[in-house]
């Protein structure tokens, strides 16, 4: 890393002060200089701005637990958190109490399980925070006791109801483009699901899922809500970061009881999100809890005597060469679905849903940012509106009267917002290259052809 790029940046940075996404790269920058207290109060600026709020929250906080500056850590982890759910943060709250050793802030279980097993770094199992969805919205069936592992002696819908989404509104209608891969999910999960005679016939045996991969933002997560919302209360998500989180030692006893679940409940969708977070964990330097919990997924998925015939799991990651090779065996991942950044068509509507209902937004001609948000991620789409929408708010609160959105608003916010996926695509570029001889990433290389990316 030369100076003179950080100078460059920081330069540019004067001129634009509030683009996060430049504060973000700037940031990124110093940390691979070695610079951290530069890095911190990069982040400090760019948690002020709307678009990357978020990103930069999650970077700063992962940082500062680093440091050991947990209490700023902590500070910063829960506003966030008090402006919108977010699992990593989640996570990263848990850990920085953890590491303080203080019991989390999460509510409490009231009641100790009777047959879970002691956490051994979590103190009292009864003190252990209840999970949440990956969706992390506030669930209205989460029952008291919730976090019980065995749900033996409990209801079961309850016990499960803590991983579900919270909020099946979001249906296949909610999710701009992606036709092919909600074409797999359709035909893979949701017609299996609504035509259990035909799937009968067929005589599926082995469970078998879909591994849902590609650049962050593009709607892995949200298109699994999306098939929550297509089946109702028969879909258990899980966050495999909350598992290792708030379940850490006993995480294969959680797996089995999952899976246990869905075969009592069958059909059932288990969904695994953040799968990235196992890792490469059957390398020998892997942590050996994390190795327990991918050889007993890996048990279950295999599910002997047609046992999981009706279960049908989906998981989402933006790693896959970094997921273990067995969960691609037949029968258990065996269709490896590319989630890709928004087409032409998509991004027309996400601009359109995002900008059409501000004051002035009907007015306004979408196609030139269409033309030149070409590989953004839709979260980055969300945040060139968000930005655009900040000009008309500011004279609207100087002038104390609704200011229209000008098409000088959009050319203003698409000159400063980049994608953030270009990176991800070097990546995968790479692995594309080098090991893709299963034909695995088939579909990715095709698309970094189209867009001229490979
Ligand atoms: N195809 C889409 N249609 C409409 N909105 C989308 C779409 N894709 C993403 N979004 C919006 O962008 C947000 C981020 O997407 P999402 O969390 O699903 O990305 P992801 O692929 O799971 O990213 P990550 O790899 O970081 O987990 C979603 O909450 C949703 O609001
Ligand atoms: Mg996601």
């Amino acid at each position: 890393m030369t100076d003179s790029l950080l100078d460059a940046l920081a330069r540019a940075l004067q001129a634009d002060p509030r683009n996060g996404t430049l504060w973000l790269h700037y940031a990124e920058m110093l940390a691979q200089a070695g610079r951290g207290d530069d890095t911190l109060a990069a982040l400090r600026k760019a948690v002020e701005l709307e678009g990357v709020r978020t990103q930069a929250a999650r970077k700063l906080v992962a940082l500062l637990r680093e440091k050991g500056q947990y209490a700023e850590a902590l500070i910063r982890a829960e506003a966030e958190l008090a402006r919108g759910e977010d699992a990593t943060l989640r996570a990263e709250l848990a850990l920085i109490e953890l590491l303080r050793g203080t019991p989390p802030s999460i509510p409490p279980t009231p009641a100790a399980p009777p047959s879970a097993p002691k956490a051994p770094n979590r103190g009292e199992a009864g003190a252990r925070p209840a999970p949440r969805s990956s969706a992390g919205r506030e669930n209205p069936r989460e029952e008291p006791g919730a976090a019980q592992i065995d749900p033996d002696d409990t209801d079961p819908t309850a016990w499960a109801a803590q991983f579900d989404w919270g909020d099946l509104r979001i249906t296949f209608r909610d999710v701009a483009g992606l036709d092919e891969a909600k074409r797999q999910v359709q035909l893979r999960i949701l017609a299996p699901f609504r035509n259990p005679q035909i799937f009968e016939a067929y005589k599926r045996e082995g469970g078998g899922g879909i591994l849902m991969y590609g650049p962050p933002g593009c709607g892995k997560t949200f298109l699994a809500r999306a098939t929550a919302g297509e089946l109702g209360a028969r879909f258990v998500s899980v966050s495999i970061h909350d598992v290792i989180d708030k379940y850490w030692g006993e995480s294969e006893k959680l797996v089995h009881e999952l899976f246990e679940h869905a075969r009592r409940n069958r059909p059932t969708v288990l969904f695994f999100d953040e799968f990235d977070a196992l890792g490469s964990s059957r390398r020998a330097d892997s942590p050996q809890f994390l190795r327990m919990m991918v050889d007993q997924i890996l048990q279950e998925m295999d599910g002997v005597g047609g046992r999981n015939r009706d279960i049908l799991l989906m998981a989402a990651t933006n790693t896959p060469w970094n997921v273990d090779t067995a969960f691609r065996r037949p029968g258990r991942f065996d269709r490896v679905l590319f989630v890709p950044p928004p087409d032409d068509a998509a991004r027309l509507a996400l601009l359109e849903r995002h900008l059409r209902k501000l004051p002035g937004g009907a007015k306004l001609d979408l196609r030139p940012a269409m033309k030149r948000t070409e590989h953004f991620s839709a979260a980055d789409l969300r945040g060139l509106c968000e930005r655009a929408s900040e000009g008309p708010l500011e004279r609207a609160l100087e002038g104390g009267a609704l200011s229209d959105i000008t098409q000088k608003d959009l050319e203003a916010a698409l000159t400063a917002t980049r994608s953030s996926i270009l990176e991800w695509f070097a990546t995968a570029r790479n692995y594309v290259r080098f090991s893709n001889q299963g034909g695995q990433y088939d579909d990715l290389a095709a698309y970094l052809k189209a867009a001229r990316l490979g």
